[in-house]
């Protein structure tokens, strides 16, 4: 028997023992202080501000219930992470609804929800919105997402803010025609503009440069409408964690300078300022969850590769073979032994390219051995999947070192329970 791996207060092994695995652990403790620094980097620092949870990044009951009792506001991109937000009993004042290719049935069920604030991708949405909120004899808030057209350092698939992003607005067609005829539509009132630039970013000059455009496009409307702003979302983005960056980015590295340049904006234009929103998903929750394995298989390929297989792989993390990302990786039973043996460790979805972790350095690992991996909190049980028919992992969650089942497992049943014979 070797050391275990404590996590917030929790011992990992025994988890594993007690649910089974996979499984998905995730730290209260660790969300909570998260909420608690955007308090004092952004929302306590700077009046008329407000931080909302991108919960596509991990969206539970529970989950919804925590960020209500932190007092964030949430953002959503569909019925079906609308339905669960109600079901949590979350404030639809407070919500925020994204998405480039929103259905009509999804509009419905966010005016009659009284959503607070539509994110606008696109004409044919803004004339379908205003369309629906006309038959309601609503009027309903709404953002338009502008498509900043800078470039972020970051994987491809999670940049957005280019130019040929499928997001969006571009500044052109707003300044020419969609501002013009927004303020044409009687069910909509335009309460200001989004941008999001992309994911996982460490540095902030993409951020820094999206609001230089932003404020030029504000600077403009204001001098040919006389238009000012009520809110102005600068979304989320901010990365964590994981084997090859160092360490979470910190939100004042992004938003100190971008208040700085909406700050002096205003106090040159002498407008009142608008409230400034961010959404951060990653960098509540990433660093909070881990996932924990049990090793089934052991082997050295032809190649000279070692393996260990897990119970595990794509269809609960998904995040490696889709973003190249990497994975930090500990032999949660055998903390105290030599970490030395070069090792793969190796989904068991029948995929070539189903690999958590490339070479990474772990003790001997025998069969019936726990593997946890970090900074899994976020985009990956979202993302989850049955493919091989694999159920998808319970979520435990820990606070103050106590743990409770969030999310039960998934069985067998669950997974042909809607198909037919
Ligand atoms: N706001 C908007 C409009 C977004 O599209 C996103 C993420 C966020 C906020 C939150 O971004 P965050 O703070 O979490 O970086 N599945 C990918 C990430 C996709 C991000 C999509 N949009 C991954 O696993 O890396």
């Amino acid at each position: 028997m070797g050391k275990n791996l404590i996590f917030h207060g929790a011992d990992v092994p025994a988890l594993a023992e007690k649910y089974g695995t996979p499984l998905y652990v995730v730290s209260i403790d660790d969300i909570r202080q998260r909420c608690a620094e955007l308090r004092e980097s952004f929302t306590e620092k700077y009046e008329n501000t407000v931080a909302a949870f991108a919960c596509k990044a991990f969206q539970t009951l529970e989950m919804i219930k925590l960020i209500q009792e932190e007092g964030l506001s949430l953002d959503i991109v569909s019925g079906g992470e609308l339905y669960a937000a109600l079901k949590a009993g979350f404030d639809p004042k407070h919500i925020g609804f994204h998405g480039n290719a929103k259905t009509a049935r999804e509009l419905v069920e966010a005016l009659e929800a009284g959503v607070g604030t539509i994110i606008v991708d696109n004409y044919s949405e803004l004339e379908l919105i205003n369309r629906l909120a006309m038959e309601r004899g609503i009027c309903q808030g709404i953002l338009l997402r502008v498509t900043p057209g800078v470039d972020s350092h970051t994987h491809q698939y999670i940049a957005t803010g280019n130019l040929d992003s499928k997001f969006g607005f571009s500044v052109p067609e707003i300044k020419k025609t969609v501002f013009e005829q927004v303020s044409e539509m009687k069910a909509l009132d335009m309460k200001g503009f989004h941008y999001h630039v992309g994911s996982q970013l460490m540095e902030n000059n993409s951020h820094i440069m999206a609001t230089g455009i932003i404020l030029d496009l504000l600077a403009n409307l204001r001098v040919r409408f006389g238009y000012v702003p009520r809110e102005l979302n600068c979304g989320g983005g901010f990365g964590i964690r994981y084997a090859d960056y160092p360490e979470r980015s910190a939100v004042s590295t992004f938003m100190d300078p971008v208040m700085d340049m909406i700050n002096s904006f205003y106090n040159e234009t002498g407008d009142p300022r608008p409230t400034v929103i961010i959404e951060p998903g990653r960098w509540i929750v990433g660093e909070a969850g881990i996932t924990v394995y049990e090793v089934c298989s052991v082997k050295t390929n032809a190649a000279g590769r070692h393996y260990a297989g897990i119970d595990g792989g794509l269809s609960d993390n998904p995040r490696t073979a889709l973003y190249d990302a990497k994975y930090e990786v500990a032999a949660a039973g055998k903390m105290d032994q030599p970490w030395d043996i070069k090792t793969t460790v190796a989904g068991k979805c029948c995929e070539s390219g189903d690999i958590i972790a490339y070479d990474v350095m772990l003790p001997e690992m025998e069969i019936g051995d726990y593997l946890a991996v970090y900074s899994t909190g976020a985009y990956n049980y979202s993302m989850a999947g049955n493919y091989n028919r694999l159920p998808r992992p319970a979520v435990v969650m820990i606070e103050n070192g106590e743990d409770h089942l969030s999310v039960r497992r998934e069985t067998y049943e669950d997974m042909v329970e809607r198909e037919y014979l």
